[in-house]
């Protein structure tokens, strides 16, 4: 039985059904199936036309999926959730979702390179506009709306740069202009972050991320408030475009979700013990974590966060030559894309993940070229700062 007074790790543990309601298992089955069968041609007919209960085919729906699902929706506290095999199907199919050709939306201008590679690349190819503005002000935002404008999308915190957006002031905005928010929540998870509470309308996730937790899996998530928007969006457009998770891969992340909440919290503890040695160390020139108090968004971050995860930036002293110096001197730390893994992974988005910005876009995004970016992992602190200490002793 699951108490709604329960706290967030013990429904992560638990889940929303206490394990599987057919047969009890604490770990649920892994439905490797592509196809199911129908008992009789009407069954058939029934699941097509939308009015029979069961599956079809696993490109449209899948129990493991299902289950994954229904964890994300109940975590979330949102209505409905549809998995994707990896985040940008899920970012990718929301915006199909909310945007028709010669329509537009207003996205934060710091986000994941691969998401504004997205806008650069297949966007304009079917005339649907973005227009990426500062989304610390708020009034950047407001200005961009016009009569053609659907929905605002956010990532906060964002990669790389730690920026936070304001979740309930741009929910205003969108409900005023009869707007929809999507939130990109994969750097704080719902554990500490709920924007549909915060007045979002969907949240998207890079699953890859803290979600798996153990660098083994690429998949995406979206979750909604109103039930009715996911059904568009899954029998309008998901379905047939087909980015779909595999059983598998939605099984690794139910697994994930379990541990999700002790994860995080070590995440964070050592993010903070890292980010503390980092903003007192004399080689480095800035630090960017909001769970510092000398971060300039630190009260934002604890008005809509209830703690500040494991993701960190920083600049050394020297610039982009003494930034790339570090990187190789690492030892423990992986360089490596991607986070929220249980190792350190440590990378240069200027020449990697958003690499995809131009000189002038990453200086209106505020991305410093020298900026190197740290996904704490869930070692020994000591090891990690250590680690970091010697690689600032050979530059
Ligand atoms: C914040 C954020 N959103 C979305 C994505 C895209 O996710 P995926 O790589 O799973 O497609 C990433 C990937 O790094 C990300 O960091």
């Amino acid at each position: 039985m699951v108490k709604k007074s329960w706290r967030f790790a013990t429904l992560a543990v638990h889940g929303s059904e206490g394990g599987d309601p057919v047969t009890g298992a604490i770990s649920p089955p892994i439905y490797q199936s592509s196809t199911f069968s129908f008992k009789n041609a009407q069954h058939g007919a029934d699941l097509f036309a939308g009015t029979g209960q069961g599956y079809i085919y696993s490109r449209l729906m899948n129990p493991t999926q299902a289950a994954l699902e229904r964890e994300m929706a109940f975590l979330e506290e949102g209505e409905e959730a549809l998995a994707f095999g990896s985040g940008m199907a899920a970012i990718s199919t929301t915006v199909f979702t909310l945007c028709r050709s010669g329509e537009n939306f207003v996205s934060a201008n710091a986000i994941y390179g691969g998401t504004h590679a997205f806008y650069l690349k297949v966007l304009p190819r079917l005339n649907i506009g973005v227009q990426e503005v500062n989304a610390a002000d708020l009034n950047h935002i407001e200005e961009a709306i016009n009569e053609r404008t659907r929905f605002i999308f956010i990532e906060t915190p964002a990669n790389p740069t730690m920026d936070l957006v304001d979740i309930r002031g741009c929910a205003e905005i969108a409900q005023r202009h009869n707007l929809k928010l999507v939130v990109d929540n994969t750097f704080a998870t719902p554990y500490y972050q709920k924007p549909l509470l915060l007045g979002a309308d969907l949240v998207v996730h890079s699953a890859t991320k803290y979600i798996g937790g153990h660098g083994d899996t690429v998949a995406g998530i979206v979750i909604g408030k109103s039930r009715e928007l996911m059904r568009e969006m899954r029998k309008g457009v998901a379905q047939d475009i087909g980015g779909v998770i595999s059983p598998f891969n939605a099984w690794l992340l139910l697994r994930g979700l379990k541990t999700l909440a002790v994860r995080m919290d070590r995440h964070t503890e050592n993010a903070m013990r890292v980010a503390q040695f980092l903003a007192f160390h004399p080689k480095v020139e800035k630090v960017y974590y909001p769970g510092l108090r000398i971060h300039p968004q630190h009260e934002l971050a604890k008005s809509q966060m209830s703690n500040f995860g494991g993701m960190l930036a920083f600049e050394v002293k020297g610039g982009l030559e003494a930034g790339r110096k570090f990187i190789d001197a690492v030892r423990l730390c992986t360089m490596a894309v991607s986070l929220g893994d249980c190792d350190t992974l440590i990378v240069h988005p200027a020449s990697t993940t958003h690499s995809s910005y131009s000189a002038e876009d990453l200086k209106k995004a505020g991305i410093p070229a020298g900026l190197i970016r740290l996904s704490v992992g869930i070692e020994d602190v000591n090891d990690i700062i250590e680690d970091l200490e010697q690689a600032f002793k050979q530059i």
